[in-house]
């Protein structure tokens, strides 16, 4: 799975993995156009935080790719409103408005030197994000893999995996670097309607490295947790507020109360870039809401009446006293508070 890249760039254009496709097609996109770009990240062909990010700081370079590099104030221009255009994308993860932050950092720091440089320092820049997401996955898996025990079921939600990120993934990521300890780790992963990451892409990856899945409904979560199937929750983030409030795909929350009735971990693995030291709690994280169609039809299958009304929140907060363990790529904080958090936010 690793060398199925999310979001790589190739040749002066951004390839996206095109995850509305998967499982039935594997397409790839080739986009020259940041418009596209933006484009892609609404309509979910790239999802999950940290791919957001990446995707959007490649974006940012295809704005000025072709740019006509004597008129300083047009690049300017060009650069600030495809920034602005991709932070409208998705208002709740992080790592949009972190990447898209270093990118104009990157890009103000260089602007007196020729505009070919400029263009070649953005470059370098969305290159590194990517790569330094890539690192920050495989230190979280390394780091969190000591929560698993050496036989054990892991319940995941929605795809917090190698298509999520730069590679490895968060939550995945501690799976597979647990397999790769020698631990014997099963995964049952949830459906995640209304989109079913879940289903498409959790269970797409982990089959894709032969490691053993479990589809079960969203629904199923409390039955095979009473049925003691499961050993542990490990899910990723979108948002971490900073007393350790942390904002998941819709269905975490109901997941964490889950686990306390049921005394299971319940653990939560992110890089810094989905921290959010600005915010207090999990209060202050602006929720995605989304079409109501998503929910009234399966694919392209209608499963309500045309104009039910419908709400479609794409992510809920999950507070901190629900949470046993926040894994980053600096270490693991155990039951979470902002005192805990504090020492990473530095
Ligand atoms: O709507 P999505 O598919 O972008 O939501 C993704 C999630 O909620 C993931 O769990 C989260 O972004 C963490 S990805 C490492």
């Amino acid at each position: 799975m690793d060398d199925l890249q999310a979001v790589s760039w190739l040749n002066g254009k951004v390839r996206l993995l095109d995850q509305t496709k998967l499982p039935e097609e594997l397409v790839l996109l080739e986009i020259s156009d940041h418009r596209h770009i933006v484009a892609a990240i609404k309509n979910l062909a790239v999802r999950g935080a940290p791919a957001i990010g990446i995707a959007a700081a490649f974006g940012v370079v295809l704005a000025v790719w072709q740019a006509d590099e004597s008129d300083r104030t047009d690049f300017l221009r060009n650069a600030n409103r495809a920034i602005d255009e991709l932070k409208a994308t998705r208002p709740t993860a992080k790592n949009l408005f972190w990447a898209l932050e270093k990118m104009r950092h990157v890009m103000s720091k260089n602007l007196n030197r020729p505009l070919r440089q400029v263009k070649e320092a953005m470059l370098n820049e969305a290159r590194a994000i990517l790569q330094d997401d890539i690192d920050r996955c495989r230190k979280i898996g390394e780091i969190g893999q000591e929560l698993l025990p050496i036989r054990c079921t892991v319940l995941t939600h929605c795809n917090a995996g190698a298509l999520a990120t730069g590679g490895h993934g968060t939550a995945l990521g501690i799976v597979r670097s647990a397999i790769a300890k020698g631990k014997k780790v099963r995964v049952f992963v949830d459906e995640t309607r209304p989109l079913l990451q879940g289903a498409r892409l959790t269970t797409f990856e982990l089959a894709e490295d032969n490691i053993d899945v479990t589809l079960i409904t969203d629904t199923a979560a409390a039955w095979a947790m009473k049925r003691g199937f499961i050993d542990v929750v490990v899910v990723g983030a979108d948002r971490i507020a900073r007393n350790g409030d942390v904002a998941n795909k819709i269905g975490t929350y109901g997941l964490s109360i889950l686990a306390k009735e049921h005394k299971i971990p319940f653990v939560v693995a992110a890089p810094l870039s989905s921290f959010d030291p600005d915010l207090a709690t999990g209060a202050d994280i602006p929720i995605e809401e989304r079409d109501g169609d998503e929910v009234r039809r399966i694919g392209s299958l209608q499963i309500a009446p045309e104009d039910v009304p419908v709400f479609n929140p794409a992510f809920d907060v999950t507070p901190h006293n629900l949470i046993s363990a926040i894994v980053c790529e600096k270490g693991i904080a155990r039951f979470p508070t902002e005192e805990k958090l504090a020492q990473w936010l530095k």
